[in-house]
């Protein structure tokens, strides 16, 4: 498995160190999960610093280890919880009998307990590293059997020499067999591998002259959280998106557009695909004519006419039938008055075959961190079925989107 077949090109991994002699191993496990692709955030403990060096660390991850917890700057930057949120794995290697210890009875004394103690929502993989008689010990195989009640999955500890000189159980498993179950995690985790989706995203900006343009308020967040969720569940991802202040999500191809003339070529040319999600607020309108020089005012005299054409409709285009049509296309639906009706009408002029309806003005939709949408979907027969969600956060939406995507594919 851990041939290099597997991508881990859009996996974020958070690696904790702790203290072991084990630990000049992980440095070899964040070169190996570098070279893939991976995303590698970590977080040495002051055990961990006294076997490897911070330095050598942030020179393999690509950026400084997180020591502290109470470190204003880190805080700020990082967080606690935030570090744990922002991982798609948790790794403790080495998890020492100490570390173990801290997991199992929820101890939050430094940066690494406190991650794992706010990771209650994360996958984590503990490789075991420690001398045998403390890895038997009864203490440590009742943390160990709580720890799995919970969930939290284990690698090793091999049998073999150990560093103190005795033989046994403890030593933490070598970093092609740790590869492998991150491999196999994100192998089993990623049920739209295999699979091209295409998402659109942002305004889109449609100039009158070289210096102005008309745009909309659209943010991005929700069209890029969808990126990222389709890409976190394994889809090869191209999101096509239109001036936003948005970091780019990782493991997407993004083509940055302004227009909506643009949007519609870059999604043609990321066809074929299987899955289109179109979030972007594409401008309706665009003024006929661009003027090459910036139009001046002239003395009190009329405003310069604005003569508009309308723009292609990118999700009615994608959604015309023909061999190459993508199997799902997801459309949205803004509406500040009679959502469900107007969503409806919606479907029947676009073609596309779900619809996220959602309510826009009163602080929701666009530039909000939360949405309130209602899925609606052609089903069998031309019949249409609704599914109100709760008000959620834009990411909660884009993740319980892709679980639907994965229900439907079956
Ligand atoms: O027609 P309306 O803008 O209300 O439709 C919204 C849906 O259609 C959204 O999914 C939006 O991304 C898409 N759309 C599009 N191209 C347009 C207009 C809207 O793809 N020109």
């Amino acid at each position: 498995m851990n041939d290099g077949s597997f991508s881990l090109s859009h996996r974020r991994l958070l690696l904790i160190i702790s203290g072991g002699i084990a630990a000049y191993k992980s440095l070899d496990l964040i070169r190996r999960l570098r070279e893939r692709g991976a995303q590698v955030r970590c977080v040495l403990t002051s055990g961990g610093a006294q076997f490897i060096t911070p330095l050598s660390v942030a020179a393999l991850s690509g950026e400084p280890p997180l020591t502290q917890l109470f470190s204003a700057e880190n805080e700020q930057q990082f967080g606690h919880i935030r570090l744990s949120r922002e991982a798609d794995l948790i790794v403790v290697a080495p998890a020492s009998a100490n570390m173990i210890a801290k997991m199992a009875h929820g101890l939050a004394d430094n940066l690494a307990s406190a991650v794992l103690l706010a990771a209650t929502d994360k996958p984590v993989m503990i490789a075991p590293a420690m001398n045998g008689r403390m890895w038997e010990h009864p203490a440590t195989q009742a943390n160990m059997a709580t720890l799995a009640s919970r969930g939290i999955m284990k690698i090793g500890p091999a049998r073999g020499a150990l560093a103190c000189g005795e033989e046994g159980a403890g030593r933490m498993s070598e970093v092609d067999a740790i590869l492998s179950a991150i491999e196999s995690f994100f192998a089993q985790n990623a049920p739209l591998q295999g699979h091209r989706a295409l998402v659109t995203s942002g305004p889109t900006f449609e100039p009158m002259d070289p210096v102005r343009f008309i745009g909309n308020r659209s943010s991005g967040k929700q069209g890029h959280a969808i990126a990222a969720a389709l890409a976190a569940a394994g889809a090869d991802v191209t999101l096509v998106t239109g001036p936003t202040a948005l970091p780019e999500p990782l493991g997407v191809r993004v083509i940055p557009i302004e227009t909506a003339k643009e949007m519609l070529a870059a999604c043609k040319s990321a066809l074929p695909c299987d899955i289109v999600v179109c979030a972007a607020a594409v401008a309706d309108w665009r003024p006929k004519t661009q003027s090459t020089f910036k139009i001046k005012k002239n003395g009190g005299h009329a405003a310069p006419p604005l003569t508009m054409t309308e723009n292609p409709d990118i999700l009615a285009t994608l959604s015309q039938k023909g061999k190459s049509r993508p199997k799902l296309v997801i459309g949205f639906a803004a509406e500040t008055d009679a959502v469900i009706d107007n969503a409806k009408a919606k479907f029947a002029r676009k073609g596309c075959d779900w619809i996220l309806a959602n309510q826009v003005g009163g602080g929701k939709g666009f530039g909000a961190e939360e949405n309130s949408v209602t899925l609606l979907r052609r089903e069998a027969k031309g019949t249409i079925s609704a599914q109100a969600w709760p008000t959620l956060s834009k990411t909660a939406i884009a993740q319980k989107l892709v679980e639907e995507i994965v229900k439907k594919k079956g």
